[in-house]
């Protein structure tokens, strides 16, 4: 086994009163996908940020590529290339500009700092875009011209914090498709979002944070067989349907779950079986089913499941 890339033992950031991360552990290997899970104010940032060495832990260690963060600080910023929620390329200038100009500052010969930058601007499609000021990019660009930026130096490990948020499903397509290039060129990535599907779709292993706290870890697969039920999602016209079905369905002793904004019931179903009570039972008292669809679990489940358990 090789040493991992990351390695976080029991550690803790605090600002003043204010418990940002308690007693976290995790570990990456080489060319794995490290997916960070949790709402606002988990502590995602506060982990990346420690790990970027881009503040202090109060508690604990971690290690990048092997090196202390708190005490080789520059041996880390070595190694690691770095995607904020917040981008901080320079709009007054061009795409190309600004790679060239990390180049130059991470110490490459003009040449090579062009030819990196070509090099970048290709892979993330943004060629026809290289000499526009990136103040004038539209936000899947941006995102996009950001990822370069912080893959300049050619990290062993990259920090995405939340990459997607407001990036359009089509720009979303693209970046994971990205990542994926880059595990396969053995860089680790470690992911923090908020989109369960994202986790699901990109991690190799899943941190769920919740307050500061790992509330679970595991592989998607194992995180979704934890809950390990299909479900069905039943539409009805409107909510006076749902306030029907659902008497009906409790009548059948069939527990369901009403979305919170659409006029849909959710039902676990543990068994096969289930689908032909829940449909049967509707056909006979119960309003019109508009649409019926069965799903597999997700880490939506999982976080739905983990949010009730740390609720009650
Ligand atoms: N610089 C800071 N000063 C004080 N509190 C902070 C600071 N940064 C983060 N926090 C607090 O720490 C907690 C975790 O924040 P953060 O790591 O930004 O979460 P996330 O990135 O998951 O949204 C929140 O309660 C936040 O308010
Ligand atoms: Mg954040």
């Amino acid at each position: 086994m090789p040493r991992p890339r990351i390695e976080v033992t029991r550690l803790g950031k605090a600002y003043g009163p204010v418990a940002a991360l308690t007693d976290v552990s995790l570990t990456a290997a080489p060319g794995a996908v490290l997916g960070v899970l949790g709402h606002n104010g988990a502590g995602k940032t506060t982990l990346i940020d420690i790990l970027a060495t881009r503040a202090l832990p109060t508690s604990g260690t971690a290690r990048v590529c092997g090196y202390d963060v708190t005490r080789s600080g520059h041996q880390v910023r070595r190694h690691i290339g770095l995607t904020s929620q917040y981008a901080c390329v320079d709009e007054a200038v061009s795409g190309r500009a600004n790679l060239v100009l990390l180049a130059r500052l991470l110490g490459a010969t003009r040449k090579q700092a062009r030819d990196r930058a070509d090099e970048l601007l290709t892979a993330f499609g943004l060629t026809d875009a290289a000499d526009r000021k990136a103040g004038t990019y539209s936000g899947g660009m941006r995102r996009r011209l950001d990822l370069a930026a912080s893959l300049v130096g050619r990290p062993d490990v990259l920090f995405l914090d939340e990459p997607s948020t407001g990036l359009d499903p089509v720009s979303r397509a693209g970046l994971w498709a990205l990542v994926a290039g880059l595990v396969a060129d053995g860089t680790t990535v470690v992911l923090t979002t908020q989109y369960l599907e994202e986790a699901d779709k990109l991690a190799d292993e899943v941190v769920v944070l919740a307050g500061g706290h790992v509330v679970a870890a595991g592989t998607p697969t194992a995180l979704k067989a934890g809950i390990g039920q299909r479900a069905a999602a039943v539409r009805l016209a409107d909510e006076r349907a749902v306030r029907h079905a659902l008497g009906v369905l409790a009548y059948a002793g069939i527990r369901a779950t009403p979305d919170p904004v659409e006029p849909i019931l959710r039902v676990a179903l543990a068994e096969p079986g289930h689908v032909t009570a829940v449909v049967r039972a509707l056909d006979a008292a119960g309003p019109d089913i508009v649409d019926f669809t069965v799903t597999e679990p997700t880490l939506d489940d999982v976080y739905l499941a983990l949010h009730h358990a740390s609720k009650s």
